[in-house]
C-alpha cells in the first residue's frame, strides 16, 4: 500500500492504476478510522479494483468555535486500518499541500445547505464540497463513497456532483451501529462512560419514529413530540434539531409523505452527535 503526502504522488499512483483499466474508488475521511468507514472501504472495493482512502483533516469544514484543533488524528492506526482492508493507496496530504495559498474560489451548493446542519454551521458545506471537489479533481475517481450517517452531507455532495457534470458516481453507504444501535463515529470518542449509554436517545428516538411510521401515523407534529419527549428525558442532552424533511430537496414536511429524511442533532457533553433515517412511504 502506498501512503501519499503530495498530489503529484497520488496522482501517479492512481494514473497507473488508470492505465491498467483497473477502476478507481474514492473513500474521503478524515482519519480516526472506525467500521463505519471500512464499511465505506468495502462499498468502494465491492465496485472499483484499486481503492484510494484520503485522511484529510479539512480546515474550511469547521468554524471557530469547533473541534478542528482536538479533532483526533491517529494516522499509524489509519494507515494500519487501510492496509488491513486492501486499499491500494492512502491521500495523506498538509493543509499547506492542499491549500498552498488563501483560497479564494469556493463551491457552494445553495439552499440544501440551509437547514438541518448548515443553520448551526453555517461555513461547513462550503468547506466539505470544496475539499471534495480539489479530492475529486486529485484522485479523478470513477466512484467516491459517503456515509448515508451524514445524510445532507450526502445529498449535498450527489446534487453538487449532478449540477456541475462530475464525472463519477457517488455510492451512499448505510450507516454502520454499534449493537445498541448508536450509530459509530470519530466523535462518539468524546463520551464519559454514561454519556455513551445516554448517547443511545438518538436511535431510539428515530426507531420510535420509524415504528409510529409503520403503525400509519403520518402527523409530523406528533411524532415529533414523541420523540423529543425521549430525548427531554436524557439529563445534559441538548437537541439542536428534530427534521423531517423531503430527502431530496430538504423541505420541511408536515405530513409524512413519500421519501422522507428524519434527521436528528443533540449536543452531550463535548460532543454534537447526529443521526438520521430515510423512510419510504411508497415502499411501506
Ligand atoms: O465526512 C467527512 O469525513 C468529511 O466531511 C469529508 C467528506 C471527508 C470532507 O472533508
Amino acid at each position: 500500500m502506498q501512503v501519499a503526502t503530495t498530489i503529484e504522488e497520488i496522482r501517479q499512483c492512481v494514473s497507473q492504476a488508470r492505465a491498467a483499466g483497473r477502476k478507481v474508488g474514492l473513500v474521503p475521511t478524515m482519519g480516526a478510522l472506525h467500521v463505519g468507514h471500512v464499511s465505506l472501504m468495502e462499498a468502494a472495493a465491492a465496485r472499483c479494483e484499486c481503492v484510494v482512502v484520503s485522511l484529510f483533516v479539512n480546515p474550511t469544514q469547521f468554524g471557530p468555535n469547533e473541534d478542528f484543533d482536538n479533532y483526533p488524528k491517529p494516522f499509524e492506526a489509519d494507515v494500519a486500518i487501510c492496509e488491513r482492508h486492501g486499499v491500494e493507496a492512502v491521500f495523506a496530504p498538509s493543509a499547506a499541500e492542499m491549500y498552498p495559498r488563501e483560497n479564494l474560489t469556493w463551491v457552494n451548493v445553495e439552499r440544501i445547505t440551509e437547514p438541518l446542519c448548515g443553520r448551526s454551521r453555517p461555513i461547513h458545506f462550503r468547506g466539505v464540497t470544496t475539499v471534495c471537489t480539489k479530492l475529486f479533481n486529485i484522485v479523478r475517481p470513477d466512484v467516491a463513497v459517503f456515509g448515508q450517517k451524514d445524510a445532507q452531507q450526502a445529498i449535498v455532495i450527489r446534487r453538487m456532483a449532478a449540477d456541475l457534470n462530475m464525472p463519477l458516481e457517488i455510492v451512499v453507504s448505510p450507516t454502520v451501529r454499534e449493537s445498541d444501535g448508536l450509530a459509530v463515529s470519530s466523535r462518539n470518542r468524546y463520551l464519559d462512560p454514561q454519556q455513551r449509554r445516554d448517547a443511545t436517545a438518538l436511535y431510539r428516538s428515530l426507531e420510535t419514529c420509524r415504528e409510529s411510521i409503520r403503525r400509519g401515523a403520518t402527523n409530523v407534529a406528533e411524532i415529533r413530540g414523541q420523540m423529543l419527549d425521549i430525548l427531554h428525558a436524557v439529563p445534559g442532552l441538548e437537541v439542536e434539531y428534530v427534521s423531517f424533511v423531503d430527502g431530496e430537496s430538504l423541505a420541511d414536511l408536515e405530513r409524512i409523505q413519500g421519501r422522507v429524511l428524519i434527521a436528528v442533532a443533540a449536543r452531550l457533553g463535548p460532543a454534537r452527535l447526529i443521526d438520521n433515517i430515510l423512510v419510504d412511504t411508497t415502499t411501506l
